[in-house]
């Protein structure tokens, strides 16, 4: 399978998984199922969930119902990005190539749509089979920290959006990063880590491949957004310039970012030498999360 064909199977496997669990849009009330369903099959990469069923695969060949821990994650990252879309975030208009949540539905539906999946994705976890008791408190423990406010997704955000028309600061900059996004691409490996049973040192290199290709994950996209037109990333470019953003390329500009992107991915493999060829596909992953154009 070459690399776009294993992309396409892995999006596929996330997406009946996530059709699963998902109300139906008949299911009253039906408002808030269209609107939960609108932004998770938008279209998206669904590069966490990927690297979830893959970290799984690098630590086991029985890895059977890991999808829905892959899913749980891009229920919590469709809800983050429902929310960072609002008009008190980035207000934005424009996601995976559509009209964003609360365009089309409103913004009190597009709130609690996001609240909708966030909840979602712990009753997954919770119910979720092929894991023993502890392995399920351990990935529901790393998924709230990984989305809440001390170092998580919600504590970056607010870093964000209180950063907007600071002085950029590297420190800032990077601890930003870290946590509104590296925090859950990390948890993206931790998760999968998990729930096949990795030892402590398969676990550590997995946790430290998450934390590189999760910080090159940010830079990129920051990269993106001064680099790519709107058409072409399905969200509006220039936005981060416009709204003095703390950004790598405002702190270091674009080559800098560039080769910063670069080392983070060097990092990134070094971190996952132990697991050899197991993990061929991870390799290709960090490559893709660098030299990526949407
Ligand atoms: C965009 O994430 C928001 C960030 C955290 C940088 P993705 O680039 O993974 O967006 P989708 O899921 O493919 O739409
Ligand atoms: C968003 O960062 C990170 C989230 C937690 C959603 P951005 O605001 O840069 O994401 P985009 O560029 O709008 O996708
Ligand atoms: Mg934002
Ligand atoms: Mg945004
Ligand atoms: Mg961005």
């Amino acid at each position: 399978m070459n690399l776009k064909e294993y992309l396409a199977a892995g999006q596929k496997r996330t997406d009946q998984a996530l059709e699963r669990w998902l109300p139906a849009e008949t299911a009253p009330p039906q408002t808030i199922h269209r609107a939960m369903r609108y932004s998770v099959f938008a279209g998206g990469k669904r590069i966490r969930p990927i690297l979830c069923m893959e970290a799984a695969r690098a630590v086991s060949d029985s890895a059977a119902g890991v999808e829905n821990a892959a899913c749980a994650l891009e229920l919590i990252h469709t809800y983050s990005l429902i929310h960072d879309d609002l008009p008190a975030l980035d207000n934005d208009d424009l996601r995976r190539g559509r009209p964003t949540c609360h365009k089309v539905f409103g913004e009190a539906m597009a709130i609690l749509a996001g609240d909708a999946l966030l909840t979602l994705a712990f009753e997954v976890l919770a119910k979720a089979d092929g894991v023993d008791d502890t392995g399920r408190a351990r990935m529901v423990a790393e998924l709230a920290t990984a989305s809440g406010t001390v170092g998580g997704m919600i504590g970056g955000q607010v870093n964000d959006l209180e950063g907007e028309g600071k002085t950029p600061d590297p420190a800032l900059l990077e601890s930003i990063h870290r946590a509104k996004t590296g925090a859950l691409l990390r948890a993206s490996l931790r998760l999968g880590a998990i729930f096949a049973g990795a030892d402590p040192e398969q676990y550590d290199a997995l946790s430290r491949f998450g934390e590189h290709a999760g910080l090159a994950f940010q830079i990129v996209d920051d990269l993106l957004d001064v680099e790519q037109s709107s058409e072409e990333l399905g969200k509006t470019a220039g936005k981060d310039a416009a709204q003095h953003k703390i950004t790598f390329p405002a702190v270091y500009g674009l080559e800098q970012s560039h080769w910063m992107a670069e080392q983070e991915r060097l990092r990134a493999h070094a971190a996952i030498e132990i697991f050899g060829a197991r993990a061929a596909r991870l390799h290709e992953l960090a490559d893709l999360i660098v030299d990526r154009k949407t």
